[in-house]
């Protein structure tokens, strides 16, 4: 493996009002290397890593290319230099189609400015048909599911000869199948010397692929390593800055009556005869693979999308959910897996962000009690640990795991009864995943039921009391706790039972 240094930066400083993301980094990757970036939500990585890119311009410091020093206006500039980027937030233009995405920011135009649209179109069709995709070139991307969309990124990515490639949770939403697609691609973009940013909080998939780890921690490099002189454990302690035990904190409580029935419900193309229940005190998972039809009950049961048969009870009764607030009068709240498409105001704050859904509990008489909002909203920010300068700072400037926290807070706000909570953990590093787990732990305890859509199959058979196992839209075995093992879920999430 090549000792070549590809990339470098040197004293890197970036500051944001209230809070300094960077001081003085200094970090390098080795020529057709994997590096890992690892650490907590807020740790400075994806700053980092938009400076490469040119997003943001840094307050000081020097970034090397084959060490000869570059100056990265924007995006446009850092392709040019062979810099590219998968960003953590899929930033997308619902309204866009597939080949648009494609070609944004190198579209062919002829020398009069004009698009060659039949250029795109062939290019595209050509592409889609190497990779083995079957979109349509003209298909908007709010057609395409999330997983859709990432390995879309993934693949613009790859296909523009760069020669650093920064990957910001490529992951988070795709398939197994797909994430092993995506490290045979690294694995031959490596064999071409091509330089490879990996930023993940899956620290088995880091170990998996990494030749080199640095840790950060709070805007600083705590320690640039090669990923076989380390492990797991010491990465999480350089991480947190402390030693993690009992990853789930999972307690013995009193399963009470039943909370919610689900019986026979069915979609049109969808899911069908999807029958469950939830128990008060209970967490249940529900496990499959990506596409399993897990979501798209969920988004049933909280009235986001219609049903075309089947009953849902709530504590015996019969409700008729028509949408999501009479879901909610009925008790019931859910943490979308698209908080991009459905969970945040990017402009407002994070306080309001988090209040917005809660506002009657601060209302009296047509006024705004501000200042009750801000401490229920501050004491749930202090229990999960939600790091912001402050409540005004908007959530748009909030880290990725960060902004996850404050919907959580949001949705706890307003106290349910039944928690639905899609991929709650995604993109959250261990610390924050122990808070969510431990709010969960709670909720049980106050006798609520909560439901987790996860696609970890460690934090579902660690945290959760039953589990419903789900393939092609149906629930293909129920699981109790004695018959937990990650090989028995996936028999049934791969129909191979
Ligand atoms: N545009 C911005 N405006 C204000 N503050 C910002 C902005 N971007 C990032 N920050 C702040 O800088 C710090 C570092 O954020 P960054 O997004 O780099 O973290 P991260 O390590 O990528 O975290 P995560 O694992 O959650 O994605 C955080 O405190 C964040 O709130
Ligand atoms: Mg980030």
């Amino acid at each position: 493996m090549s000792e070549e240094v590809k990339l470098r930066v040197s004293q890197i400083e970036k500051s944001f009002p209230g809070v300094k993301a960077l001081d003085k980094i200094d970090f390098s990757v080795r020529k057709g290397t994997v590096h890992a970036l690892c650490g907590e939500n807020g740790a400075g990585k994806s700053t980092l890593m938009k400076i490469i890119n040119g997003i943001y311009k840094p307050d000081s410091g020097q970034i090397f290319i084959d060490e000869k020093p570059v100056q990265v206006k924007d995006p446009i500039q850092g392709q040019s230099l062979g810099i590219a980027m998968i960003a953590q937030e899929l930033n997308y233009v619902p309204e866009m189609s597939v080949e648009e995405n494609l070609f944004l920011g190198r579209l062919p135009v002829n020398k009069f400015g004009k698009v060659n649209w039949k250029e795109v179109r062939q290019k595209t069709l050509q592409f889609l048909k190497e990779e083995g995709l079957n979109y349509k070139p003209d298909q908007k991307l709010k057609t395409l599911t999330v997983s859709d969309i990432q390995m879309l990124e993934i693949i613009k990515a790859i296909s523009n000869d760069a020669q650093i490639i920064v990957m910001d949770e490529p992951t988070s939403a795709i398939t197994q199948k797909e994430v092993e697609l995506l490290f045979k691609k690294i694995g031959i973009l490596k064999e071409k010397g091509v330089s490879i940013i990996y930023i993940s909080h899956k620290l088995d998939e880091v170990f998996q692929i990494a030749d080199d780890i640095t840790v950060f921690r709070d805007g600083t490099v705590v320690k640039s390593m090669r990923a076989e002189s380390t492990d797991i454990n010491e990465v999480i302690a350089l991480m947190v800055g402390r030693k993690m035990e009992n990853v789930y904190p999972k307690e013995e409580i009193k399963i009470g009556e039943n909370l919610l029935d689900v019986k026979d419900l069915c979609s049109d193309c969808l899911y069908e005869n999807v029958s469950f229940h939830l128990q008060r005190g209970e967490i249940i998972g529900f496990a499959g693979l990506v596409g399993a039809g897990r979501t798209e009950v969920m988004r049933s049961l909280f009235g986001l999308d219609g049903i075309s048969s089947g009953e849902v009870l709530i504590s015996g009764k019969k409700v008729c959910i028509k949408n999501v607030s009479s879901s909610i009068k009925n008790g019931m709240i859910m943490l979308s897996e698209d908080r991009r498409r459905y969970g945040i105001i990017p402009v407002r704050s994070v306080m309001e962000n988090a209040s917005l859904s809660s506002l009657d509990q601060f209302v009296y008489g047509g006024y705004t009690h501000r200042k009750k909002e801000k401490t229920t909203v501050g004491q749930y920010f202090d229990k999960m640990n939600v790091k912001t300068p402050t409540l005004n700072t908007s959530i748009r400037s909030l880290s990725g795991g960060n902004q996850q926290k404050v919907l959580l807070a949001k949705w706890m706000l307003r106290n349910p009864d039944i928690l639905i909570l899609d991929e709650p953990t995604r993109g959250i590093d261990v610390g924050a995943k122990f808070e969510i787990y431990k709010l969960m732990t709670e909720m049980a305890k106050a006798g609520k039921g909560v439901i987790m859509v996860s696609s970890e199959l460690p934090e579902l058979i660690g945290m959760c009391d039953r589990i419903y196992v789900m393939c092609q839209g149906r629930i293909e075995g129920e699981l109790h706790k004695d018959q937990f093992s990650q090989e028995a879920i996936m028999k049934f999430a791969t129909g191979t039972c």
